[in-house]
Parts: structure tokens; sequence; C-alpha cells
């Protein structure tokens, strides 16, 4: 189905004026207008982003826009630019939005109070939190950890890290203290923010917690700053830890002095799963993702002065650093931030919180979709949703049935749907339609954004101009917010990213173009698993499994799964000579929590004797995804294994 733009035209006119009237410098509001800004954006990319870049404010301008070389992985934007990016996301509004709310916070509890944080306000939280870091001995270029929940907070310890030129590595709160350990030693962190404990839903999670046993095993973390949220009891170490509130109460002068940071100083960094080993941290610095999730927030959310927006993902994926903190604030938006679940206490929550605060622009990923559809249409029994105008979606590819439960249940059929694609190592949205201005289809993501050349290649590279044919995208030219390194290993950058294709960065995806030019992402095409919109590699998965005594291998697949997107199905084999025990199955899904986190826990593991494996001890995963996908009779050509016994054995394992 394609959605028509005429459909929904007289919808679109009222969403226009208002663009119209008060939108922003680099807005694009018709179409036509998006076909000239992209011709330019190839034609000219410096000229382009120079003139986007020039609507924020720079303590020196750059001497160069852009200055990358693929071949060993180089990018740098906005050459010797210096800036603060916090100035951008809040002193800028002070003069004449000072007022306005920056943050809506909407509690994990329905009857606990929403926060409301002005810029004003937030400029004054901020710039106290980094006074807090610089008594703790914090300076430019340290790196701090922060897991936390999703409060208020959270975000101004991000901005506070931004603003003394810090690099924020926020963890996702579902994380094992063996993988927040991982991320402590990768950054050699030296301060860790947290909170006592997290609510999501009608749980706690017991943060601080984990924090204590994540410097168990990684001990050179000097202070840890908690803020009290939960009233959780927790373990406090005089010499180490501290309360955010008694660290703010000993404040008696702020000298607030923005570091002036250059363009490509690192802004963050955030770890995320690749095909092999460990999680990499990849490494966004400064000028160049301001100015694109900026861009990209405006453009594709369509926002205007004076819209809510409310992006449900969780801080500590790129999603929330792109979408909730800086893209909004750098807009002068109001962004808000939701603590808890969609389903508690009941799958009406996210409707409630729209209808309360008259969201305007609903943001949120296809496995949250899938599952507030199983809870049936009660959910809206009280929902009015006529606030909103944008619904978007990101993290996976979506189906057409939750694409159009979306469109019809949630935005009533007037509202376009951007179905955004991007990954952390972009930064921010690369490949979107723009909400009422270009044409969105369902399960195809659109059209490249300005600045933004995509390209189809097939195995040998050849660029596949065929339309509706597969192959695996990549980008041939540097956007602002590209990945600048992995941190601390540049050559793993290189060589995941900018090796496997000469000249182009890979992005790791299938993808297919149609007549009209627009996009279809497959999904991942190397040994990466998207479970709910979360990475997971299943090497790092394999690991795992085979750190347990038992285990001689293990092969890591993923399956359809009606929710969650992806399943993980895990093959694994143990040692005949060891007794066996019943409890190896809880163990193994045990380790993988504690190692991992429990998202990544194994849907189903099944105890084989043997692998495929080609001559050349390769595993064959095609097979083992055709029958953890049930299809045990399309199994294709079985010439090449050096066993295909093996195969008949597993499928008789499988259906028992
Ligand atoms: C991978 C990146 C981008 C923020 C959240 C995930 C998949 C992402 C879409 C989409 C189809 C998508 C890709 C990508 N993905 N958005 N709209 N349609 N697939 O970030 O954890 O870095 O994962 O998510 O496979 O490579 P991430």
């Amino acid at each position: 189905m394609i959605l028509k733009k005429n459909i929904n035209q007289r919808n679109y006119v009222s969403l226009l004026l208002i663009a119209k009237t008060m939108s922003y410098p680099y807005q694009i509001l018709t179409e036509q207008e998006y076909q000239d800004k992209y011709q330019q954006s190839i034609l000219a990319p410096e000229k382009f982003w120079a003139e986007v870049a020039s609507h924020f404010s720079w303590h020196r301008k750059w001497d160069e826009v852009l200055n990358y070389n693929f071949e060993t992985a180089h990018t740098h934007w906005f050459v010797n630019g210096k800036l603060n990016i916090t100035e951008n996301c809040i002193d800028k509004h002070l003069k004449n939005k000072g007022d306005n709310i920056a943050i809506i916070w909407e509690s994990n509890f329905e009857n606990e109070e929403s926060q409301f944080i002005t810029y004003k306000q937030l400029h004054e939280r901020v710039i106290k939190f980094t006074e807090v870091l610089k008594n703790n001995g914090i300076k430019k270029g340290d790196r701090i950890c922060i897991n936390m929940g999703m409060i208020p907070e959270l975000a101004i310890a991000v901005l506070a890290c931004a603003r003394i030129g810090a690099i924020h590595s926020v963890i996702f709160g579902g994380f094992s203290a063996s993988s927040i350990a991982d991320r402590l030693e990768d950054t050699e962190a030296k301060m860790i923010i947290c909170c006592d404990g997290a609510y999501r839903g009608d749980k706690i999670i017991p943060i601080k917690k984990i924090i204590d046993d994540s410097i168990l095993i990684y001990n050179k973390v000097e202070t840890v700053i908690i803020y009290k949220r939960s009233k959780t009891e927790i373990d406090f170490n005089p010499d180490r830890d501290k309360w955010w509130h008694e660290e703010e109460a000993k404040i008696t002068l702020i000298n607030d002095q923005p570091e002036i940071m250059d363009s490509e100083d690192p802004l963050f960094i955030l770890y995320t799963s690749g095909s092999t080993g460990k999680p990499k941290g990849a490494v966004h610095t400064i000028g160049g993702y301001m100015i694109y999730t900026a861009y990209t927030f405006v453009n594709v959310f369509q926002y205007s002065p004076g819209m809510i927006h409310f992006c449900t993902a969780d801080i500590g994926w790129i999603t929330g650093h792109s979408y909730i903190v800086y893209g909004p604030l750098l807009a002068g938006a109001t962004s808000l931030m939701y603590e808890g679940i969609p389903t508690w206490p009941d799958a009406g929550r996210f409707w409630k919180i729209i209808d309360k605060h008259k969201v305007n622009i609903f943001y949120t990923a296809p496995t949250a979709i899938r599952s507030l559809m199983s809870f049936g249409h009660s959910q809206f029994d009280n929902a009015i949703l006529s606030s909103l105008k944008t619904l978007g979606t990101v993290g996976e590819p979506i189906n057409e049935e939750a694409w159009k439960w979306y469109f019809d249940h949630v935005g009533k059929g007037k509202c376009p749907i951007v179905d955004t694609w991007w990954q952390t190592e972009t930064g921010g949205i690369l490949i979107s339609s723009l909400s009422g201005v270009t044409d969105a289809s369902p399960t195809f993501a659109g059209k490249p954004l300005p600045g933004i050349q995509p390209v189809i290649l097939d195995e040998q590279g050849k660029e596949i101009l065929t339309f509706n044919k597969q192959g695996n995208l990549c980008i041939k030219f540097p956007w602002p917010s590209i990945i600048r390194t992995t941190y601390k290993n540049h050559d793993r950058c290189r060589s995941t990213y900018f090796s496997i294709y000469s000249n182009k960065y890979f992005t790791g995806d299938g993808a297919y173009r149609d007549e009209s030019g627009n996009f279809r992402i497959i999904g991942r095409v190397d040994d990466v698993l998207n479970v709910s919109g979360h990475r997971i590699g299943t090497a790092e998965l394999e690991n795992v499994l085979n750190s347990h005594s038992l285990v001689i291998e293990s092969a890591v697949v993923g399956y359809p799964h009606e929710i969650k997107g992806e399943g993980i199905y895990a093959y694994v084999i143990c040692d005949p000579e060891q007794e066996m025990n019943n409890s190896l199955h809880q163990e193994l899904i045990e380790i993988v929590k504690h190692q991992i986190g429990s998202f990544a826990r194994p849907d189903k593991i099944l105890i084989v004797p043997g692998l495929p494996k080609t001559r050349s001890g390769k595993i064959m995963r095609r097979i083992l995804r055709k029958i953890a996908s049930g299809e045990h009779e399309q199994l294709g050509d079985l010439t090449s294994l050096l066993d295909s016994s093996v195969v008949e054995k597993i499928i008789l394992l499988a259906r028992s």
C-alpha cells in the first residue's frame, strides 16, 4: 500500500501553515524544496552545511568545512571551529525563550506530579551541576560514565559534562555489572554518575548496587555521585561515594565558564555491539553532531515552535541522545521525558501522557507498537490523541500490520508516520520521509535526507541500479555526524565501516530502492541481531555462552519474533564427558543476564551434538537460521557441509 499524499493533504495543510509562519531558517517546507535542497547538498555539500552551521553560535568560525579521507576513516567537520554545544542547547534560548519549557518530565507513577523545567531553570541546574563536577576534580577530556533511570537529572548530568568538556558515556540501565565494568575500563572513567535505584513499571532496578558490583571488577573510579530517586537502601562508601544533593548544597559560588571546545573534540562515547567480540565505543564529536541532530530534528519531525515532542527511547541509547536531549534542545523545543515503561500500570499509559501534555510529535519503536497491539482496543477507551501531528518509528524495520495499526489507532488516520532509519554510528537520521512534506509508504524508510548519498552495492562492490533489488547499504559521502572513531581503537572503526567497500561507509544493513527512490531497509546483513530494537552481536553472546564450563561451542542466530522483531536462538554443544544437569538451560540464561543484561537472554536454547560446518570450519548460519524459523524443508544446498547428517539431528531436536 502506498499512502498517497492526497489522502492526507487536507490535514497536512494546517500543519504546513503553522510551520510557514514560524519555521527555522533551515527548515524544508515543501516537497519541491526538499528536492532542491537535496540537489544543492549533493552538488556543494560544504556550502550547504556551512549555511546550516551559520545559524548556530560559534566562538570561532571554522577554517574549513570538511576534511575527510574514507581510506583512513578520518572525517573532520568545521575544522578549527570553536564552540560549546550547551550554549547552543540552552544559553541561546534564554533571551527570548527563557520561560519556555525545555523538559517535561513524566514519572513512572501516574499520581506523581510532572515536572516542567524551563530553559532558565535548566540553565541554572546545569551550571550548578558543573560546579559539582569541577569540585570533584573533573576536567576537560575526562570520561564520565552515567547510569541512571530516565529522570531529568540524567539530561542535566549529560549537559553539565558537555559544558565543561568532559566526555560522557551513558550506559543503558538494563546492562549488568560486568557490561558496565567493560565500559568503565575501556573509557577509563574517573567518575560515575548514577542513582540509588531506577523505577521501571512495578520494578526497581538497584542501580547503585550494580555500580558497586561493576567497581569490584574495575576499581579505578575515583568518585560516584548518586542522585536519590527511589530511596532504595544503598551501601555508601564515604571514600568514594557522594550524594548529588549534598554536593550541590556545598556550592556557594557559581563560576560558570563553558569550556570552549574544538568542533572535533569528542562529545560522547556510546557503546554498541558489532559482529565481533566486545562492544565498541562509537565516538561523536561536537560541531558536526550538533548541526546534524538539530537539522534532522526540525526537518524530519517538522517541528515548529510550541510543539511538544515525546520520544520514548532511553537516553542510554543514541535515540535518546539525539532526539530527547541534543536535537530538541538545540531547536529550543519542549522535550518530554518519561521514566516508565509503555505497559505499566496498563497499556494506555503512553496515550494518557500524550493527552495530558498535548503531545504533538510521538517517536517510538516498532517493538513497543507491536507489544501494545497485543493488548487490544480497550487501551484507547479514554484516549483522545487529537494533539498528535507526527508519528515516528526507529530501531528496526516496521511491519505493515504494525504500521497500519499505528496510523489508524494512534494517528487516527491523520498523522504522517516517519520511519526513520539510522544507527548509533550515524549520530542522526539518514533516511526518512519528512513529516507531511515528502511521501511516506509503509515499510519504506523513504528518501535520503539532504547531504546523505546512499548506494546499494552487490557483494563485489558494484552499485545496484536496478529497482527492487536488494544489496548492501553504503553511504558514499560523509555527513556531519558520521562516527569519528571507535574509542582507543581507530583501526576497528576503519576496518568495520570503511574497508569493506573502498571509499564508502558500510552500514551493515541490507536494503533496496523502489522506482520512486524510496529505500526499504531489510535488516542486518552482518552477525548482529536486533532484538526489540536492541543491538546484540551474536559473537558477543556466543562468547558469554562459551564461558560456561559445560559448553564446548555455541552458535547464536536470530529468528522472526512477533513482538521483539527478532528472537534469539542459541544452539549449544556441551561436553559429553561431563554429567549433564537439568538446570543447564537456566544457568545459561543466568550467565547471559549476568554478563550482558536480561534483554540479551536467548528465547530458545537447543543442546545439539554438533553444528553445520563447511569443510573450512565455518558455521553455516544460514541453515541454523532456517531451522530456528521452522523452515525445516527449505534448507537449500547442503553439499558444502562437512557432515550433513548433523542437520537432520538438529532438526529432530528442534521439533521435539
Ligand atoms: C540498526 C542500528 C537508530 C537508533 C536506534 C537503533 C536498525 C534502525 C531502522 C528503521 C529498519 C532500522 C538497522 C540499523 N534500524 N532504524 N527505521 N528501519 N531498520 O540504533 O542500535 O545503532 O541500531 O537498527 O538495522 O543498522 P542502533
